[in-house]
């Protein structure tokens, strides 16, 4: 299976590390050369001239373009009927992306770009589709929407996930701060945050219940969330996502 590849930045990277051994083949745009060349010489990725052979040469083109400009660069190519292209670009509108690729089909995807590489990442799909669900199977759990607003809603994982990466540093370097080898600082929260995952994915009970029954009642767990509280820290993780939310779909938010 062949796909085009329109953008070839980070994320780009990520889901062709993440796909091999899958049985497909990339057909890259040409900007950023060195990533280009990278990929080629890595994982025997073709590189076209420009971004109409990209187009030309594959049924099935992922957009991993900049969102600020995506859609206009998407509208400067042709593309043909039973062509199928998949964005992964941030905020893109279903209609819009749609108009951009008539009379290609359009869909809208999302994932957290980084963990997709190690084949770990969540990612959205809308509307489903068979073809690209496989695709993107290769590369983490897949959830499929057959609501748009359903799927705005959860995209916005796209940032929840990046942000809890800085989570993540901002705890490993208060443990080197206090004199923990980096290594070890960065390992003990890695494993807390994913031992503390698999309890989401494997546990029976609610989350209100999980969370009880790991707060000791006047213990550590309690008094950290309590500090938490009080500086408005759980609560800021609202607004930042509602922000989010209405940058990503401001139509809805
Ligand atoms: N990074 C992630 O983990 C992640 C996760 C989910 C979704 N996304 C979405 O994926 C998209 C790409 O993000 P990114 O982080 O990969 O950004 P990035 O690293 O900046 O990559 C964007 C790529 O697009 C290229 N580009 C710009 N204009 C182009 C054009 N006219 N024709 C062909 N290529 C062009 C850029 O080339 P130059 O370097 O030459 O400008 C660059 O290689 C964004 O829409 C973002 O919302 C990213």
């Amino acid at each position: 299976m062949r796909i085009g590849v329109l953008g070839v930045g980070s994320l780009a990277e990520y889901l062709i590390r993440g796909a091999q051994g899958a049985g497909y083949d990339f057909v890259l745009s040409p900007r950023s050369p060195d990533r280009a060349a990278r990929l080629a010489s890595a994982y025997g990725c073709a590189v076209a001239a420009s971004n109409q052979p990209v187009v030309d040469a594959c049924d099935l083109v992922l957009v991993c373009l900049p969102a600020a400009e995506g859609l206009a660069i998407l509208r400067g190519l042709t593309f043909r009927p039973r062509q199928s292209v998949c964005s992964a670009m941030a905020g893109a509108n279903i209609a819009a992306l749609r108009a951009a690729v008539a009379p290609a089909e359009g869909y809208c995807s999302m994932m957290p770009g980084y963990a997709n590489a190690f084949s770990a990442g969540p990612c959205l799909l809308y509307p489903g589709n068979p073809t690209w669900a496989a695709f993107l199977q290769t590369l983490g759990p897949l959830h499929e929407f057959d609501s748009a607003e359903a799927f705005e809603t959860a995209a916005v994982f796209g940032a929840m996930s990046g942000a809890s990466i800085f989570l993540m540093r901002h705890l490993a370097r208060w443990y080197q701060a206090q004199g923990l080898p980096a290594e070890t600082a960065r390992r003990l929260v890695a494993e807390t945050f994913r031992g503390n995952a698999e309890v989401l994915l494997q546990a029976d009970a609610g989350l209100e219940q999980i969370a009880k029954g790991v707060t000791t009642p006047g213990g550590i767990t309690e008094a950290l969330v309590a500090t938490l509280d009080a500086r408005g820290a759980l609560a800021a993780w609202d607004e930042a996502m509602d922000k989010v939310f209405k940058r990503m779909s401001p139509d809805r938010a």
